[in-house]
């Protein structure tokens, strides 16, 4: 139990959004995106982490009447949805894109939540976690570079949290409960530290006069 010489540490320094990028359902993104919560929660007990999931949000496909980089004040939008997602994703400086790979790319509910903004995401640091097969890698670089066009700062390192057997896949596919907590784990140390890197190589970008080394 935790004395009052030793509270709990509070969240304090950048909010940081982790955003669950799979839609489907079922889905093991929740799960997956869990495991990137609580691993950088763990080795960052101070993180100021909140948890956005695209399936509730349930944006409609595009449909505004502008180029979003050409918005600059949000009661332009037309839609309510784009201003209420808009003052979202404004609310953070960081974000972890927790993204499963569909057909080598990621999925499409990720990329129209995107494309709704621009001012918002730009200059704003950017984390890929990937999932999938073999990790999802080539969804992860599709979306860095999506990102970028965004005009985000994303970190190097995008860790790759590979499904690893057939069987796991059949479990993931129908939305079932991956192993991940205990003796024989799917995810340990090696996939814990690349997150643990990975995030804070996300800080190291959030530090003052980082954002002007923009991409
Ligand atoms: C439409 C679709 C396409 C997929 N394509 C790939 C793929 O290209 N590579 C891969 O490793 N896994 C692929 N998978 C397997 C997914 O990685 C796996 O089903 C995972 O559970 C998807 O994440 P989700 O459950 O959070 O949606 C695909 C799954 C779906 C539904």
């Amino acid at each position: 139990m935790l004395s009052p010489s030793h509270p709990l540490p509070r969240p304090s320094g950048p909010q940081i959004a982790v955003i669950i990028c799979s839609g489907r359902q079922p889905r093991v993104g929740d799960q997956v995106t869990s495991f990137v919560h609580s691993t950088i929660q763990s080795a960052f007990p101070t993180a100021n982490l909140t948890t956005i999931d695209l399936l509730a949000w349930d944006l409609p496909m595009y449909n505004e009447a502008s180029i979003p980089c050409e918005v600059h004040d949000p009661t332009h939008y037309t839609q309510a949805h784009t201003r209420a997602w808009s003052a979202e994703i404004s609310k953070y400086q960081g974000f972890v894109f927790v993204s499963p790979q569909y057909n080598w790319g990621y999925p499409a509910i990720l990329k129209n939540a995107i494309d709704y903004l621009y001012n918002e995401w730009k200059g704003k640091a950017a984390m890929v976690v990937s999932y999938g097969g073999h990790g999802g890698g080539k969804a992860a670089v599709q979306l860095k570079s999506v990102l970028e066009g965004v005009r985000m700062r994303v970190v190097e390192t995008m860790p790759a949290l590979s499904l690893k057997t057939k069987a796991i896949l059949a479990t993931a596919a129908v939305g079932g409960v991956l192993p991940l907590k205990g003796d024989g784990a799917l995810w340990g140390e090696s996939e814990k530290g690349e997150v643990e890197k990975a995030f804070g190589g996300l800080l190291k970008l959030l530090e003052p006069g980082e954002e002007k080394k923009g991409p």
